[in-house]
């Protein structure tokens, strides 16, 4: 038997991993400014993380949603606490596909319509409404190929307006993410979030913030979306939530009502799921972690931005996308050969920093150092 082989493979073995550290096999340490995309929040083995899930798997790891598991309702109050968010109730899952799927499937039923509004350059997941909703032709099978999504330009308030008055009254979602990732780290605009807000008030359709990459604090809000003042109607995370242990989640407007059945899962919600994200919001909270990802990410940018060779530097927060010249695309992979440092990539020639949200200054200025150093060789 071997892997099935759809992934890529960068060869270096990460065998061990503290703070924003990581170590090969062979001993040697890395900066890790990618998050394992995302999704290391509060940094590797925190030393609150890793007593919290040993405590919990020496008492229960698993049972199923048909028992009471009050360390669900313990994670709702953290998150009320850290997120601000009222008024809402949480369905917990196990990644950013399956929430996003539930995020479209309970628009459906709360609407009674079928369409999904969705927009050019967004990524929603590997799933079957997810990846439909998903602008990438590539990755959609064709038995995932349907009418019920539509696309509309990012960021484009005439087109959507315009979509609207044609078809407003089937419409049951619309989603879009605060910041594209994989599409290049683009943010929706404030007007253009106004928007969505607007018409789907005006039409009756749900707004569904993706918020599993740009979400959890990485921006400096809790929501990405929360910088344009609007709030959404179904906000869904995951990467981030767990530290790494994968779950995931919606957090579900009080107006959209549940019953039983609507929605389900075996593995959403368990009691160690739960107590890994519950640890990682103890940490935000006592570190005030959304500060440091906003204070660290203006820093980042402010110093990126007065790179003369860089073209452009987006995004906001710890969700940073470096647009580099063609001739400078060796950069990103130098700074892992020279200076061993892990980032992400994006589309177009884009360096994509995810760094835990912890992340120090010295750090941020190891980095900058390294990156200046490549941008002149
Ligand atoms: C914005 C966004 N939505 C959804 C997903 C899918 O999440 P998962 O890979 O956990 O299914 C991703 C993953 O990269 C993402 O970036």
């Amino acid at each position: 038997m071997k892997l099935f082989d759809v992934y890529p493979i960068n060869p270096v073995e990460i065998v061990k991993a503290n703070g924003m550290t990581v170590w090969d096999s062979e001993g040697n340490s890395y900066l890790d400014f990618y998050g394992g995309h995302a999704v290391i929040s509060i940094g590797h083995s925190h030393p609150a993380y890793v007593s919290a899930l040993q405590d919990q798997i020496e008492k229960i790891g698993f049972y199923s949603n048909s028992i009471k598991i009050s360390l669900q309702d313990e994670l709702v109050n953290s998150l009320e606490r850290v997120s601000k968010k009222n008024n809402y109730q949480l369905f917990l899952v196990n990644s950013g596909a399956e929430a996003n799927e539930n995020a479209l499937k309970l628009a459906s039923f709360h609407t009674k319509r079928k369409k999904v509004v969705a927009f050019t350059g967004g990524f929603h997941g590997r799933t079957s409404l997810a990846v439909a909703a998903t602008d990438n032709p590539a990755i959609i099978a064709p038995i995932n190929e349907t009418d019920h999504v539509v696309f509309s330009p990012f960021n484009d308030v005439d087109a959507l307006e315009k979509l609207f008055e044609t078809q407003g009254s089937e419409i049951a979602a619309v989603i879009v993410e605060g910041i594209q990732g994989v599409g290049g780290i683009v943010e929706a605009s404030i007007p253009f979030l106004k928007a969505i807000r607007n018409f789907c008030d005006q039409y009756g359709a749900v707004f569904v913030a993706d918020s599993v990459q740009c979400g959890y604090g990485r921006t400096g809000e809790f929501f990405s979306h929360d910088y344009s003042g609007v709030s959404a109607d179904i906000y869904t995370m995951a990467k981030g939530m767990g530290n790494g242990f994968p779950i995931g989640g919606l957090l579900i407007h009080d107006s959209i009502k549940p019953s039983f059945g609507l929605l389900g899962t075996t593995f959403g919600g368990n009691h160690l799921a739960c107590r890994a994200a519950i640890a990682v919001l103890e940490v935000f909270h006592k570190e005030n972690l959304l500060s440091n990802a906003s204070k660290m990410g203006g820093y980042l940018m402010k110093e990126l931005r007065a790179m003369n060779q860089v073209n452009d530097v987006r995004g906001r927060g710890l969700m940073i996308g470096i647009e580099l010249p063609d001739e400078l695309a060796h950069v990103r992979g130098n700074l892992l050969k020279n200076h061993r440092i892990f980032t992400g990539t994006s589309k177009g020639n884009v360096i994509r920093l995810l760094p835990a949200l912890n992340v120090s200054q010295e750090q941020c200025d190891h980095f900058l150092s390294a990156f200046a150093k490549e941008l002149s060789h």
